[in-house]
């Protein structure tokens, strides 16, 4: 099968992105500045092997069949006890070693502004049951919108959670420390974690805490706070219950660039997002000229369901039936402030 190839998409006011079919990456997303420079957004590589190192093989991958946590690996479906991957300590993380994004995916459609690839993940892959069939597009339009779109069926019920993983730094991949991004999530709550980063059940309100986001705070303002959660997460890495109630594309978050000037606005069709501040990121990886990918310099917002759903009957449900059809949207609109 071949090793994966990189495709260029853009609009007409020069926004440009590359995708590599390998694992289904967001490999580059370029902005034009106000004096016709550009500046890329996300961290990223130009060959397939430089994703194979294991400190970076979840950069702007798509992550499945289940994004995030599930405790031990083990959920039921009806009365079957399946077992997946353990590859987190005692946990499943992001679909296990061959997961997602670790896999070709076939093209199925490439435009100039939009690319569409398929996988057909197996019965049994990874330990999850059921053949499934997934597609994700990205589509990036004269708006200076990158819309990334899921599409995915089962033939045996199943559980899904789909997520995109670009490492972003709004002044511009390789440039340093993202602790002076300004952000903003819309969420009330959070689900806080245990010390092996599986949530504890609670839905806890975000009021008097370091992951109040509910208005633009730096990204580094409170993450040194003698919080338990933050010592769990070495920063924040943790999930967020977007406020909504429903599953219409919705505001999610909003990043600011401290230098670029850059802001990037998130809205989903998910319940979640979960804020990653690049705190197991170790600088073994080349950026840019001599750049390296030190600890946050980078942040992942990941929208998506919550972490370890499949054992926790009352948050919003990952099951897919082979009657049903997952769809999942996300949308990330950018501007020059
Ligand atoms: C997880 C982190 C993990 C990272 C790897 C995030 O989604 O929450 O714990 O280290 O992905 O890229």
């Amino acid at each position: 099968m071949q090793n994966g190839s990189f495709y260029t998409i853009k609009n007409k006011n020069k926004l440009q992105a590359t995708i590599t079919n390998y694992g289904a990456r967001w490999v580059n997303m370029m902005i034009p500045q106000k004096d016709k420079s550009s500046v890329n957004i996300i961290l990223g590589f130009d060959a397939v092997d430089s994703y194979k190192k294991p400190s970076a093989i979840y950069y702007g991958a798509v992550i499945g069949r289940y994004a995030n946590r599930i405790a031990e690996g083990k959920f039921k479906i009806n009365e079957t006890a399946y077992q997946l991957d353990v590859n987190n300590g005692n946990n499943h993380l992001h679909g296990g070693t061959n997961g997602f994004h670790a896999v070709v995916w076939e093209v199925m459609e490439i435009n100039d502004n939009s690319i569409l690839l398929k996988y057909q993940s197996k019965d049994g892959e990874e330990g999850y049951p059921g053949n499934v069939e997934v597609t994700v597009s990205y589509t990036l339009t004269d708006d200076n919108v990158m819309r990334i779109e899921f599409i995915a069926v089962t033939d045996k019920p199943t559980v899904i959670n789909l997520t995109a993983h670009p490492y972003f730094n709004l002044n511009g991949a390789g440039s340093g420390t993202i602790l002076n991004h300004s952000l903003t999530v819309n969420a009330d709550n959070y689900t806080p974690v245990n010390e092996t980063l599986i949530p504890t059940g609670e839905i806890k309100t975000v009021n008097h805490s370091a992951l109040d986001f509910r208005t633009f705070k730096k990204i580094g303002e409170k993450i040194k706070n003698n919080d338990m959660q933050l010592k769990y997460g070495k920063g924040y890495d943790h999930n967020f219950v977007l406020n909504k109630s429903s599953d219409v594309l919705s505001h999610a978050a909003i990043l600011i660039g401290d230098i670029s000037s850059i802001q990037m606005k998130i809205f989903t069709t998910e319940p979640g997002l979960q804020l990653y501040t690049g705190n197991f990121m170790d600088g073994s990886n080349i950026i840019a000229e001599g750049n390296n990918d030190d600890c946050r310099t980078a942040v992942c917002l990941e929208t998506q369901h919550f972490p370890d759903s499949p054992n926790q009957p009352h948050f919003p449900k990952t099951m897919l039936l082979p009657e049903d059809e997952y769809r999942s949207t996300t949308v990330f609109q950018f501007d020059l402030l």
